[in-house]
């Protein structure tokens, strides 16, 4: 493991959610309020981040889905200023994930809390593999992922 894994590992915050909510699997993160912020077209989601006030400010998140693409997607404003975008399913029990704000880490919403870091690359938990990750292409106030 190199030094800077490592020190994530020992930065991994559990986000505050109850027993119910780990058990059922409610996530934070919601959809966007807008459903005319983003369009999914020929293997490419984009997103008018002027009409998704849900991202302005680091460390936060929408869920994507519908519209005709294979798998939910989670979007995330890191905490590093660069926008995320992951396969919305957790590799243990495909729950969904939530950044953890502050982390610079995305989480199961489940009660294993599989945690990943921006790289997909999980840092603890029972997962059995890397989050898929998305490239995304950020230009003016739009975002274009491949998926
Ligand atoms: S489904 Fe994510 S840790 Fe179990």
């Amino acid at each position: 493991m190199s030094t800077i894994k490592r020190d994530i590992k020992m930065s991994v915050q559990k986000l505050n959610r109850n027993i119910f909510q780990r058990l059922f699997g409610i996530c934070v993160t919601k959809k966007p309020a807008k459903k005319d912020g983003w369009k999914a077209e020929n293997g490419r989601i984009t997103v008018d981040l002027k009409a998704m006030p849900e991202l302005r400010n680091r460390g936060t998140a929408v869920r994507l889905d519908g519209k005709g693409f294979e798998a939910p997607l989670l979007l995330v404003h890191g905490d590093d200023g660069e926008f995320h975008a992951f396969e919305n399913r957790c590799t243990h029990g495909k729950r969904a994930l939530d950044p953890v704000p502050g982390t610079e880490t995305i989480q199961c919403c489940s009660v294993g809390t599989s945690t990943f870091d921006y790289d997909g690359i999980l840092i603890e938990g029972p997962a059995k593999g890397p989050l898929r990750v998305y490239k995304v292409e950020h230009a003016d106030d739009v975002l274009s992922i491949t998926v």
